[in-house]
């Protein structure tokens, strides 16, 4: 059976990534990843506002000694140690992209297209395969347009891009009024391949304490549904690759995202709660299904459950809205 797929180029044995998550915080960690199958790892983000605070504490040092260049020497152990955060990012990738086979993906998160961006030269100097671009801007300020946050995303991308000439996937959430046309920009301002969906950890309110709480909860099957949805409507639309993510708990998710017509299918959630061995498993479970359902390749399977097929797709998920609301059978009343 042919299990290989592509993604942004990148030709892997068999679909399952591990996305960005503390377990690829380590070479050692990383490794065990590898040793349970997972074809590509996505190391975990470094932050506009960590670069930026660090190019901001080396102007401060560069500012405070400018009067005397031989003063201004004295301040470069602390320098260092401001550094340390990108400086051990990089390192990372060196020790990754020596101490693994698998494709070595790393990612940057941020939302303005500032200085920062240009620390992906570095990425690719460390020998990263490919960057993944997590875009995840809130917009609070009631007088911002979705315009104008549509095209803050689009300049990060644009910038990332001149900065670099490896691949370049754009993660973001679905929550825009016209996904589809967000996608279709992001691709057509060259985004190699698009991450669908981030997820959007929404703070929690402490009743007792009268404080707002950050809370993560690991992801549910369910969670896999604006993913489904969108791969599946935009698939065999758009030029670029796509990875699936969020929601994957068994081969079930893997099996679905890779119907709707994504190229990869990443996980986090179930690794963090069942262990790195837990690839072997989504492998196993997808690999018997295709036995059972006659598909010799992903080739195959890949989009046979996109919207293509469909004439009206908008009427189509109408129907189906109202069908699914009126279908509900209350216990009461
Ligand atoms: C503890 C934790 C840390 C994460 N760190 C990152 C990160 O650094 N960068 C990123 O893009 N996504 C990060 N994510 C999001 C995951 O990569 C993934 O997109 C998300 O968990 C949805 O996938 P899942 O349903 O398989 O968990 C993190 C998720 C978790 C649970």
């Amino acid at each position: 059976m042919n299990m290989s797929t592509r993604y942004m180029g990148l030709a892997l044995p068999h679909p399952i990534v591990a996305s960005a998550s503390p377990l690829t915080r380590t070479l050692d960690s990383i490794r065990q990843l590898e040793d349970h199958g997972a074809a590509a790892v996505v190391l975990p983000s470094l932050f506009e506002e960590q670069i930026l605070q660090e190019q901001a504490a080396y102007r401060h040092l560069m500012e405070a000694g400018a009067e005397s260049f031989a003063e201004a020497l004295n301040y470069f152990p602390e320098s260092d140690a401001a550094d340390r955060c990108s400086d051990r990012y990089l390192e990372l990738i060196d020790s990754a992209i020596t101490g693994v086979d698998i494709p070595v993906i790393a990612s940057l998160n941020g939302v303005s297209a500032a200085g920062w961006v240009e620390f992906a030269t570095n990425i690719e100097a460390a020998g990263a395969v490919a960057i993944e671009l997590n875009i995840f801007y809130i917009a609070t300020d009631p007088n911002e347009t979705g315009t104008t946050v549509e095209q803050r995303y689009i300049e990060v991308l644009r910038s990332v891009k001149s900065a670099v000439s490896i691949p370049v996937a754009v993660k973001i959430a679905p929550f825009f009024s016209a996904p589809a046309n967000m996608i279709r920009q992001l691709v057509d301002a060259g985004a190699d391949g698009v991450v669908l969906f981030n997820r959007f950890y929404q703070p929690d309110f402490d009743i007792e304490k009268l404080a707002v709480s950050p809370v993560l909860d690991l992801s549910r099957p369910v969670d896999i549904r604006p993913g489904l949805f969108w791969i599946s409507l935009l698939s065999d639309q758009i030029d670029a690759s796509i990875a699936a993510s969020s929601g994957v708990n068994s081969s079930a998710e893997v099996i679905k995202y890779l119907l709707a017509g994504a190229d990869v299918v990443m996980t986090t959630s179930a690794l963090l709660r069942l262990g790195p061995e837990y690839i072997a498993s989504l492998h196993e479970g997808l690999t018997e299904w295709m036995q059972r359902m006659g598909f010799a390749s992903i080739e195959a399977m890949r989009g046979t459950m996109s919207r293509k097929n469909l004439p009206d797709v908008e009427a189509f998920e109408r129907t189906n809205y109202i069908e699914v609301l009126d279908s509900y059978r209350p216990r009461w009343g």
